[in-house]
């Protein structure tokens, strides 16, 4: 699938760029194609360490305690090995998508943030898709069924 990257805020739009870009609201000619925009492993049956800290790792839970009902939970993490939280080296935002549609941008500071987060979804079914974007080692994401 074609990625477009905003050149305002460097959101990821799947297939084809939207009007605005739903986080900074830039116009369509603000995107750019760029097929390299997400680093992809390697390997991917053979994660170097670099990888293991960058691709995220997606967990579903089924039954909420907070919502409660009719609510999935989901956590994300950054990533099999943690990756690190410092002012030279962090992980800046994590974006969420559902069937390559934005849901949300999550940013992170790293001087009181873990790379991880949870997520409560009202949908029961679809492809979770999470992207990070380090401040050194660019865009990495990982993807699950939910
Ligand atoms: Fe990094």
């Amino acid at each position: 699938m074609k990625t477009f990257v905003c050149k305002r805020c460097g959101y990821i739009a799947f297939g084809e760029p939207p009007q605005n870009c739903p986080i900074c609201n830039a116009p369509k000619q603000d995107f750019e194609l760029d097929p390299n925009a997400i680093k992809k492993p390697a390997d991917p049956k053979n994660l170097s360490e670099l990888e293991k800290k960058h691709i995220p790792l997606i967990e579903i839970k089924r039954q909420c305690g907070l919502v409660g009902s009719g609510c999935l939970d989901a956590n994300i993490k950054i990533g099999e090995i943690i990756h690190p939280m410092e002012a030279k080296h962090y992980i800046m935002y994590i974006d969420l998508y559902l069937d390559y549609n934005f849901i949300c941008r999550y940013h992170l500071t790293p001087e009181k943030l873990n790379p991880a987060l949870g997520i409560h979804l009202k949908v029961g079914a679809g492809k979770l898709l999470a992207l990070e974007n380090c401040n050194l080692h660019g865009r990495w994401m990982a993807e699950k069924e939910i």
